[in-house]
């Protein structure tokens, strides 16, 4: 396997791996189109590609892989499309349910589950509770679901707001650290490299509050087609990046 951020393996670059990756995995439906099929092969397609794509980060040492599975907006889509997406997550799920422990997977949703399905809920339920059985230390996949940034932080917000309404919260105490902690991604680190495949150049509602600092790759391959070496390409990117965090050189 073509690993090209070990093949100059500095001390430097391994401690570089980013702990964190986010992906917004996108073209699905132009990878399906080009080939004269239904939409929903190219999810399945993409759906194919998550799998191997978060085996290869855990190979890789990676922590944290945070997917956007489907968006607060893409309810828009056609009630077949909608079905499709989740008969596809709902497949993963009960997968998930058997392999997760073997395989050392831990699983977390990120986004409002409220409007799904009382299934799928009880599935994402279940991994959830499988996760806390397994160590803290072994890989993470974040799926996220009616999931929007922006959403992500009115809900925040709301919590905060009730906490400081019940007296358990001073609107004073309030910093960024503790915000953090109301939001899906409490207790995970920020997203170090974000990348978005098909070419699109818009970080569409995702990660609004995390991706403060993250390192963007972009690149023109579908989602359906990205693989295990297009990441290690996106890695090695990620190594190159000087990242001042609004500093300077030293
Ligand atoms: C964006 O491509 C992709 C989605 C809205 C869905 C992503 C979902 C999956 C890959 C499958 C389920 C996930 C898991 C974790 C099992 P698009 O349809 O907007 O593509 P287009 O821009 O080419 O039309």
């Amino acid at each position: 396997m073509a690993n090209s951020w070990k093949s100059n393996d500095t001390a430097g670059q391994t401690a570089r791996l980013p702990r964190h990756i986010a992906i917004i995995m996108d073209g699905n439906g132009r990878w399906a189109t080009q080939r004269g099929l239904p939409r929903t092969v190219g999810h399945k397609a993409g759906a194919e590609t998550f799998r191997r794509i978060a085996t290869h980060c855990k190979n890789l040492g990676v922590e944290y892989l945070t997917v956007y599975a489907f968006s607060t907006e893409n309810w828009k889509r056609s009630a077949d499309e909608v079905g499709a997406l989740m008969g596809l997550l709902k497949r993963y799920l009960q997968e998930a349910v058997d392999t997760m422990e073997k395989d050392h997977i831990r699983l977390r949703f990120f986004g409002d589950m409220t409007p799904i399905s009382p299934e799928l809920r009880a599935l994402a339920h279940e991994t959830d509770e499988i996760s806390t059985h397994l160590p803290p230390g072994d890989f993470q996949a974040n799926v996220c679901l009616n999931y929007g940034g922006r959403d992500e932080i009115l809900r925040a917000v709301r919590r905060f707001g009730a906490d400081c309404v019940s007296g358990a919260r001073k609107p004073e105490e309030l910093s960024e650290a503790l915000f953090s902690s109301y939001l899906d991604s409490r207790g995970i680190p920020d997203p170090e490299l974000i990348i978005r495949p098909s070419g699109e150049l818009r970080l569409s509602n995702f990660l609004l509050w995390q991706c403060a600092y993250s390192e963007f790759y972009v690149t023109d391959t579908l989602w359906p087609d990205f693989d295990e070496a297009q990441l290690d390409r996106a890695i090695a990117e990620y190594q190159q990046r000087d990242r001042r965090f609004g500093g300077v050189k030293k």
